[in-house]
């Protein structure tokens, strides 16, 4: 019976895909930016707005939970039995700025369909991923009247800030979340018939850098050789953090990196990294890092460290002449288990108040936190999500790492014990954070289908 269930699901969703477009469509017009104050509003309006879809998905106790900074979305549906396992659906509404908007071809929340590919912020990350669940939420209770396990879903308007409320919230309600098995659609296959299970993501510590000198701009002539110049001694810091092959130069700082051990090490060598394929996604002449890893063990197991963005002083037209009263930079370090984001934020804070002079005054500030984390892979929830790639792309998926972070899945392992399938349906060249982000509709609908025949074997199997 509940194979004749998934049969009706399937149909279900392939009548209705129009819809589904046509919803996610909606979805993504609201510009729910959550690291912009002036957003507030829209970011609580997509909250509403995805409520409404769960409850005409048939999801029951939809809800939007405010918190202190953007709410949470709950809903939930547990009719399946006792016997039946529950899984929790992670995602998020909120999305990253568009700047910079000239870059666009089409306006970013504006969505546009273009051949295979649907245009807009957030479509990838992680909108048209969090609808994927909902949708084959959808066809299971329109389409066959059941669904065949129990099923939470928990969608936070933070991630792309840290994630700090659902921080506080997973400890706080252990037993609304209680769950078997976690599952995350918010990363990427290898290619769009190649799909991939990620098991490790890296944590994150951003911190602020603001320097500050003279209390206005100094005339460079009148000034300069006598009073120190905040800029150059942000490039002096920022210079000291990293050395030429990417080590970092933070003492402490790989304390507690764990070594890949040689059966992990062969497990990644299987994923074939093509170099070229990484040069003509970013667009970059040449791949750099630390010549003792490979590419793959570069982007995903590696610890790092960037500057994402410097300013200071003059940088209009022409050129002026002047000692800049500050400059700032904003750096983020991307982790690996176990290193702990607030002990790395401690040396850190130490590290570059030594390289500070007195001549100026440095204020460090910490932004997101996000630990990293690692999940088993031999477990029938992973089994369930194979063999459901398998059935609808036609092959298995490979397991890998990935470099980005995603706050709530330590969270999950830390106070839920709950362990994380993450079964992305994007693409490495979704331009995600960029201008232009789009995903590839064939796998949205392919997505939705994953899910369907991921929910009915994983139920067989527990
Ligand atoms: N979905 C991404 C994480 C990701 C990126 C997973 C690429 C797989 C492939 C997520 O939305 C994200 O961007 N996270 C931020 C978290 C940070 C702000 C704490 C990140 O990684 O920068
Ligand atoms: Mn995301
Ligand atoms: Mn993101």
């Amino acid at each position: 019976m509940a194979t004749n269930h998934r049969e009706e699901a399937l149909r279900y969703a392939a009548q209705h895909q129009q819809a589904h477009l046509d919803e996610l469509i909606e979805f993504l017009r609201i510009p729910s930016v959550s690291t912009q104050p002036e957003r507030r509003e829209e970011v609580r309006e997509a909250a509403e707005w995805l409520a409404q879809a769960m409850r005409d998905a048939g999801l029951e106790n939809a809800r939007v939970i405010d918190t202190a900074g953007h709410p949470l979305v709950y809903s939930d549906w547990l009719h399946a039995g006792d016997n039946a396992p529950t899984v929790l659906v992670y995602g998020h509404y909120d999305v990253q700025p568009a700047e910079p908007e000239d870059q666009w071809r089409t306006a970013p929340f504006a969505p546009q369909v273009d051949g295979d590919y649907l245009i807009a912020r957030g479509v990838s990350d992680d909108k048209g991923q969090v609808y994927i669940h909902v949708k084959a939420v959808e066809a299971y209770l329109h389409g066959a009247g059941s669904l065949p396990l129990n099923i939470k879903f928990i969608v936070e308007g933070e991630e792309e800030i840290g994630g700090p409320s659902l921080g506080e919230f997973v400890p706080q309600h252990k037993e609304l979340l209680t769950a078997d098995v976690a599952v995350i659609s918010d990363s990427s296959m290898m290619a769009p018939d190649q799909p991939s299970i990620v098991y490790g993501l890296r944590g994150l510590c951003y911190m602020f850098v603001d320097v500050s000198g003279p209390d206005h701009d100094l005339h460079s002539g009148s000034f300069g050789g006598g009073i120190d110049n905040p800029i150059n001694v942000l490039c002096h810091i920022v210079a000291n953090l990293k050395d030429e092959h990417g080590r970092v130069l933070i003492p402490g700082f790989y304390d507690d990196v764990q070594p890949l051990d040689e059966e992990e090490r062969e497990l990644l060598a299987a994923v074939a990294v093509d170099e070229n394929r990484v040069l003509q996604t970013t667009g970059a002449p040449a791949v750099w890092g630390e010549p003792e890893y490979s590419l793959l063990e570069r982007l995903g197991a590696r610890p790092t460290l960037d500057v994402n963005g410097i300013v200071g002083g003059y940088t209009g037209a022409g050129s002026k002449t002047i000692i800049p009263a500050a400059a700032h930079a904003k750096i983020s370090m991307r982790l690996v288990s176990d290193q702990d984001p607030h002990e790395i934020a401690q040396l850190f804070e130490a590290y570059v108040m030594e390289l500070a002079p007195p001549t100026v005054e440095v204020t460090i500030t910490r932004n997101g936190m996000a630990s990293p984390s690692i999940n088993d892979f031999n477990t029938t929830a992973v089994a369930a999500a194979s063999a459901a790639y398998g059935e609808v792309f036609g092959k298995e998926p490979l397991m890998r790492r990935e470099g980005g972070s995603i706050p709530v899945v330590g969270d999950f392992q830390k106070h839920l014990g709950l362990g994380t399938v993450m079964m992305g349906f994007g693409l490495p060249d979704d331009r995600i954070h960029s201008p232009n982000e789009r995903f590839y509709l064939p796998n949205y609908f392919r997505g939705i289908e994953t899910m369907i025949c991921f929910m009915d074997d994983f139920a067989r199997r527990e």
